[in-house]
């Protein structure tokens, strides 16, 4: 049976295929995928998505704050934001943390987001020469799989970010989102488009908790590092699924823009 409608093609299952990799130093050195999804559910991804929805112009992301602020200090300051955080928290002086809630239109409309984080910037760092470069959350997971079920490179890697080159569950968890949402639209098998044994596995954890999101946002480490922090809002936005029909994609390295 036909399932997948999207621009009125089916995914050719024998051509695609998926690989899920925890964190950025755990992807092959040798070698780049056709496209690579990076993952940072808390929060980079998700404050990425959100900033362009609202409006923003690009997002540049760096994982150093000193090139950071060489970049941005040579950019017209009314169309410049300055954000991120390191261990969660706002960097001292920056205009912006790195809470999604922070990007309404008010305040990005028009302007670039020089973004530093602590994990997601090096994720992106790490595969940002691959083809093609998309970052994909839960809030905006449908736009992901649309665009791979359109596109379908040969290769895909969703990298989560993890912590500091440690698993991070929800990150693994939105992979696992993917993938699975790639099962359902197409007439791929689970043999045809798995690439490694991270990907059952992702599909596994995203399962278990998929009605519970948020429980398990609340449970795991940067979850709890983000309690501390008074981020609980933070937590019920970045555990929504599908709730943003935008897609991040990588026009030069570093700098994202609307698809
Ligand atoms: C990161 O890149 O490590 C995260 O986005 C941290 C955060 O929650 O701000």
């Amino acid at each position: 049976m036909r399932k997948f409608k999207f621009a009125d093609r089916i995914l050719n299952c024998a051509s695609v295929k998926l690989f899920v990799y925890h964190t950025p130093e755990s992807t092959p050195t040798d070698l780049l995928p056709d496209c690579a999804v990076v993952i940072d559910v808390l929060r980079a991804t998700t404050t990425i998505a959100t900033a362009l929805d609202a409006g923003a112009e690009a997002v540049q992301a760096f994982s150093n704050i000193e090139e950071l602020m060489r970049q941005a200090d040579s950019w017209s300051a009314e169309k410049c934001l300055r954000a991120g955080e390191r261990g969660g928290a706002k960097v001292k002086g920056f205009d912006l943390g790195n809470s999604p809630l922070a990007c309404k239109p008010e305040v990005v409309k028009g302007k670039r987001l020089f973004l530093t984080t602590t994990n997601g910037t090096r994720a992106l760092q790490r595969v940002e020469k691959s083809p093609q470069v998309i970052t994909a959350a839960q809030i905006n997971r449908r736009a992901a799989v649309n665009y791979l079920l359109e596109t379908q490179p040969k290769t895909v890697w969703m990298v989560g970010s993890g912590w500091q080159g440690d698993y991070s569950v929800e990150d693994t968890a939105c992979a696992g989102a993917i993938a699975k949402s790639i099962l359902q639209q197409s007439d791929v098998s689970l043999i045809d488009l798995f690439g490694n044994d991270e990907v059952i596995g992702a599909i596994a954890l995203y399962e278990r908790w998929k009605d519970n999101l948020l429980n398990v946002f609340r449970l795991c480490s940067h979850g709890q590092r983000l309690l501390k922090l008074d981020g609980d809002e933070d937590l019920k936005y970045c555990s929504q699924t599908d709730i943003l029909n935008v897609l991040p994609i990588q026009k030069e390295p570093g700098v994202l823009i609307k698809h």
